[in-house]
């Protein structure tokens, strides 16, 4: 019998696994008094009744330790428009900087948490944090969506984190791991 399988390593399985959504998880940082912005590819809707999704945050992020307090995020869905202020956030830390500030965001009007979403992204999901677990090296937050907010005027296509495999993509961005693209238009 000929050997079918072989044995792959992580980023090897990453040309299966991707391209994922990317979205920006938006939490409040209580000592600097303002919203820390990080965008996630490892994230997931678990549950329709009640809306449960999770997002992992890497114990490195500085996130990571707005997120053991944090009693609420939103999820912003970026489109190709901000795939400058996406990288910029992805690459730097809200230890020492204020994100929101230098990526001259303009948040829009929390709908039923007190966390604003942006008002240049598709879509605003507002959610309230429900567990926190610890998942090796990455912190596990799940949480109910209580509202899904859609920017009516904004068609662009949703940014997608390509793997290795981004041929078919158009690529809009690209530094160290991460590679930012879309899918073309036909
Ligand atoms: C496209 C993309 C996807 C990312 N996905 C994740 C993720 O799922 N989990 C995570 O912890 N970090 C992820 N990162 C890395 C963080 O966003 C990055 O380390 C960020 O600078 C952390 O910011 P903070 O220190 O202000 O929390 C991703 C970065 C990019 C550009």
């Amino acid at each position: 019998m000929s050997l079918v399988f072989n044995n792959i390593d992580r980023n090897e399985i990453r040309r299966v696994f991707q391209p994922s959504k990317v979205v920006l998880a938006i939490v409040f940082d209580p000592q600097n008094n303002r919203y820390n912005i990080l965008p996630l590819c490892f994230h997931m809707w678990c549950s329709y009744s009640p809306s449960l999704y999770a997002i992992a945050i890497h114990k490195k992020n500085y996130s990571s330790i707005l997120f053991q307090e944090a009693e609420e995020f939103v999820l912003a869905i970026p489109g190709e428009g901000m795939v400058d202020e996406v990288m910029f956030c992805g690459t730097h830390s809200g230890k020492h900087i204020n994100k929101s500030h230098e990526c001259k965001i303009e948040w829009s009007e929390a709908y039923k948490i007190k966390t604003p979403g942006i008002n240049t992204a598709i879509v605003n999901i507002e959610i309230q944090v429900k567990e926190r677990s610890i998942a090796g090296d990455h912190q596990i937050i799940l949480g109910e969506i209580k509202a899904m907010l859609k920017n009516k005027q904004n068609k662009e296509r949703v940014l997608l984190a390509v793997g290795p495999e981004s041929k078919g993509y158009e690529i809009l961005a690209q530094h160290g791991i991460h590679t930012i693209g879309i899918i073309p238009k036909q």
